[in-house]
């Protein structure tokens, strides 16, 4: 069978194109046949189509951006991210949840029936369902500047972490937006990945410790590698998954399942978990 993942010819987007998973999905996209626009704040070294440079904590820069993107655009994979410090709280809700869901509502208008939208999440977001009610608020807000309304406003519900807040949004949003987005035949879906080798890591351990992070490793035993999680990634967005829809995929070597039977500890989810449940 030629072109199985069907992307021979398809026009993606590709945000966090110039690092980590966001660069390895780009490479497997442009290897797969697609026209790949890259997206990112800084240049990728990846041969694609066409690369923008975005700012994604800035609204007009967002909406300039996606105009200058001719339709179709049959995928967007929304990959950029930061982890919280050293950048600041505020910075991390804007590029990993406001800028995103931004960018992916001003390019909907130029997606068609069995095109699909692939979001990075995390497997930070362990336990997001026990805070539906503060998730909620945020969602229900309408486009970037009324979500900064409302992050100001409520700044110490979420700003004990911007990353893990960002995470437990995204794991709602996919739910959220796909029953209006399945009826124009558009598909939402997200990773949570596990920790990933690429130049977010060290933040991860200089704010945690090694120790901690580590004990986000599933039973797989290591940490992933980039392309490890752009493949499930790519493969969501794929026209062949045409029936999986406001799903979220654990990429995290089956911590998640350890998690959920008891046999497996990690003390920084529920620090995260604890932080929401006072705060939220
Ligand atoms: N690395 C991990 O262990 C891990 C684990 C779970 C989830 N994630 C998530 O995976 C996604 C990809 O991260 P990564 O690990 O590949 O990190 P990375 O740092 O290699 O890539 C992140 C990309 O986002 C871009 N970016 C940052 N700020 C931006 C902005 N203002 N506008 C546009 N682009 C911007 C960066 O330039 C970079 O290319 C992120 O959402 C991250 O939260 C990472």
């Amino acid at each position: 069978m030629e072109d199985v993942l069907g992307y021979k010819g398809k026009s993606v987007v590709v945000t966090g194109a110039a690092s980590g998973m966001g660069q390895a999905a780009a490479q497997i996209l442009v290897d797969l046949g697609a026209r790949v626009t890259a997206l990112d704040i800084n240049p990728t070294t990846v041969d694609v189509d066409r690369a923008l440079t975005i700012d994604l904590r800035d609204r007009a820069n967002i909406e300039t951006v996606a105009a200058s993107i001719d339709g179709p655009v049959d995928g967007l994979f929304s990959c950029a991210g930061l982890p919280g410090p050293p950048f600041s709280e505020w910075d991390t809700i804007l590029v990993n949840f406001v800028g995103a869901r931004h960018l992916a509502e001003q390019l909907v208008p130029k997606m068609a029936d069995g095109s699909s939208i692939s979001v990075i999440s995390s497997s930070a977001a362990i336990g997001w369902q026990d805070h539906i009610k503060v998730i909620t608020e945020l969602l229900e807000t309408d486009g970037f500047d009324a979500a900064v309304e409302w992050l100001t406003a409520n700044e110490k519900k979420w700003s004990w972490s911007g990353y893990a807040y960002s995470k437990y949004i995204i794991d709602a949003w996919v739910g959220w937006w796909y029953p209006e987005l399945g009826r124009k035949g558009i598909r939402i879906n997200a990773i949570n990945p596990g920790p990933t080798e690429t130049a977010m890591m060290p933040a991860f351990q200089d704010l945690m410790g090694k120790e901690t992070v580590d004990q986000a490793i599933g039973p797989v035993g290591r940490y992933s590698t980039p392309e490890e999680q752009a493949w499930p990634l790519v493969c969501l967005g794929s026209p062949r998954l045409s029936y999986v829809g406001g799903e979220v995929l654990w990429t995290d070597g089956g911590w998640n399942g350890a998690m959920t039977m008891g046999r497996h500890e990690a003390k920084w989810a529920d620090t995260a978990a604890g932080e929401m449940s006072k705060n939220g």
